[in-house]
């Protein structure tokens, strides 16, 4: 069996019941404040990925939001999934929210997949075989010039009003391009900036199964990543994160 093959499927599935389930019976719940939210959507959908993956794939790990890692695995293969990326949105919009699921081998990728569930669009990537959305090849923009920039952040608060180190920095830059958007989605604004809408991505607050899908789609399609200092976005802890559509703008960006 094809590991893509199946988490295509998989993905694909866990979208078609996503779209079905009604926010009535959301049971909406706060885990750390009342900005950080779950459902019983979120859960149910995370289930049925770990489920499916699981019986496909037994010796396979699974890093994902709303349970806790799998233990005593004994393969290389991990599958970073965030069940709803976007609860935000998908509670208050009703769209703007993904599907995402990332599988590594140790520290290669293998391939990337993140699904826009009310837009029915598959952004996918596996790696050495270039960025998708649905059947059409992706690249990032070629943009170049700071003035013409957009930025993209999906958390305002963690980027802009809360202290950081980076704070005084995300300011500067954000006078300096042309315009900054907040989508309220990781995984989607990265494939933001992989599809060339947008250009370079910042947040100071993401976790593995945010961004290890996006990542791979991000990178094939030309764009680049790093942790927000320029140095190596490790797989397995929480991070900030700059995304850029080329690797070549990194030094200017970091010396805003
Ligand atoms: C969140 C979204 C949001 C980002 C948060 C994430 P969730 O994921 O990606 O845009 O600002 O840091 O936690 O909680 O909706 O899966
Ligand atoms: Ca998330
Ligand atoms: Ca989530």
């Amino acid at each position: 069996m094809d590991r893509f093959n199946v988490a295509v499927d998989v993905v694909q599935n866990a979208g078609d019941l996503l779209r079905q389930c009604r926010l009535e019976d959301a049971e909406i719940c706060q885990k750390t404040s009342h900005q950080d939210l779950v459902t019983r959507w979120d859960r149910k959908i995370e289930q049925l990925l770990r489920n499916e993956i699981l019986t496909a794939f037994p010796q396979d790990s699974i890093v994902g939001e709303e349970y806790p890692p799998e233990a005593h695995r004994t393969g290389s293969v991990t599958w970073y999934i965030d069940p709803i990326d976007g609860t935000t949105n998908f509670i208050n919009q009703h769209q703007n929210y993904a599907i995402s699921v990332g599988c590594w081998e140790g520290s290669t990728p293998l391939f990337g997949l993140v699904l826009d569930v009310e837009r029915e669009t598959l952004y996918w990537a596996k790696r050495g075989g270039g960025a998708w959305q649905n059947q059409t090849q992706i690249h990032t923009s070629g943009r170049r010039e700071l003035s013409e920039l957009l930025l993209t952040t999906p958390g305002l608060q963690y980027t802009f009003l809360e202290p950081h180190p980076y704070q005084e920095r995300m300011i500067r830059l954000s006078r300096k391009v042309r315009g900054v958007r907040c989508l309220g989605s990781v995984a989607l604004e990265l494939c933001e900036v992989a599809a060339g809408r947008a250009d370079l991505f910042v947040t100071m607050r993401s976790s593995p199964w945010d961004h290890n899908a996006a990542r791979i789609i991000l990178e094939e399609a030309d764009g680049a990543i790093f942790a927000v200092d320029g140095g190596e976005l490790p797989l397995n802890q929480k991070s900030a994160v700059l995304a850029l559509n080329t690797a070549d703008l990194k030094k200017q960006i970091l010396s805003i």
